[in-house]
């Protein structure tokens, strides 16, 4: 409930966005100077002079093209999901967090000029949260019908059959910047980058990571026994008894005709429960 509150809070548009009188453009230039400049590059092109050293490619911001959003693929992040980010760090890369480091009103601040280096901000609308419902309880049942979720919309292709980060896609994956990009082991303990919580994954689910090859499920998940049926082209990645599961679990879900006539809260209550299934199913593969 708490954090359905904190969702519908930050959903409102502008929510709490500098009302603070000293968070100023002026002051978030020179913490850029003083803090990011060296990995984020002068004009903030992600070319700075640590950039090629870090192994990783430091963010472009004049593209406006964002991870960590609580906002619909394709939408610019809000300027708490920017806070969040400069606060956190995204954990598994060198982009710290500087929660310590620097003030509340700097890194506002810093949020302030990370927007103004990309035109984006001033031309697109004020994005807006997507609201992410209470989590639902796991169970062993939850985490066996994630399984299913996790073979049909084919997130092994990238993360592997056992999610370690290894499937056939994902060698010559590469993000929108040219740059070879690792797919997340689910068999490691929480490095993830845009949080760790299961509402967290719920919302990457749903806004998938711009800029980098995973997309958004929004649409995937609210299939029909036909429209995620064509199990053929899985035999190689299963076994015959995988398979066999596969369309049972198939054959409990509802068909094209009966999916057309559910109401908009009633497909999204089945587009919830699964989705909810697949993060607990990608909770039970973090090695003990
Ligand atoms: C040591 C180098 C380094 C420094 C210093 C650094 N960053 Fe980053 N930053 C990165 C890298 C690398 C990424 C991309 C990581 C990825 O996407 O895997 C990144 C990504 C970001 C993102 C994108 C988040 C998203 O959701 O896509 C923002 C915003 C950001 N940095 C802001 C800042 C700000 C503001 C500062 C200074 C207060 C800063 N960074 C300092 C390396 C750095
Ligand atoms: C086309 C390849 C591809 C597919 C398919 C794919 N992913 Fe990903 N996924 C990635 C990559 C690449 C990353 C790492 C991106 C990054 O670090 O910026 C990632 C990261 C993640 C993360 C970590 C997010 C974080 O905050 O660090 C989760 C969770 C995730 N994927 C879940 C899934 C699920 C569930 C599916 C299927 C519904 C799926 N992915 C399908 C490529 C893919």
């Amino acid at each position: 409930m708490l954090l359905s509150a904190l969702f519908a809070l930050l959903a409102a548009p502008g929510a709490r966005a500098s009302s603070d009188p000293d968070v100023s453009l002026d002051r978030g230039k020179k913490v850029y100077r003083d803090n990011c400049l060296e990995c984020h590059g002068n004009e903030g092109r992600g070319d700075g002079e640590r950039a090629r050293r870090l192994g990783f490619k430091p963010r472009d911001f004049t593209l406006g093209s964002f991870k960590c959003r609580c906002t619909p693929s394709g939408s610019l992040p809000t300027d708490e999901d920017l806070l969040r980010v400069v606060t956190r760090g995204l954990p598994g890369t060198p982009m710290k967090g500087y929660e310590e480091a620097l003030s509340e009103v700097d890194r506002r601040s810093v949020v302030e000029y990370v927007k103004s280096l990309s035109s984006s901000f001033a031309v697109q609308p004020t994005p807006r949260c997507l609201e992410v419902p209470a989590p639902a309880p796991s169970s062993d049942q939850s985490v066996a019908e994630g399984l299913q979720v996790y073979r049909l919309l084919r997130c092994w292709t990238c993360h592997g059959v056992e999610g370690r980060g290894d499937g056939p896609a994902a060698k010559a994956l590469l993000d929108d910047w040219g740059n070879r990009i690792r797919v997340y082991n689910f068999t490691r303990p929480g490095r993830f980058k845009c949080g760790g919580e299961d509402q967290d994954l719920y919302r990457l689910l749903h806004t998938g990571l711009a800029g980098s090859p995973m997309p958004s499920y929004s649409t995937a998940l609210v299939f029909s026994r036909e429209s995620a049926g064509n199990l053929d082209g899985l035999s190689g990645a299963f076994s015959a008894a995988e398979l066999e599961e596969l369309g049972r679990y198939l054959a409990e879900q509802p068909d094209a005709a009966a999916l057309r006539s559910m109401t908009e809260g009633e497909s999204r209550a089945l587009s919830d429960h699964r989705a909810w299934a697949l993060i607990h199913f990608l909770r039970s593969l973090v090695a003990p």
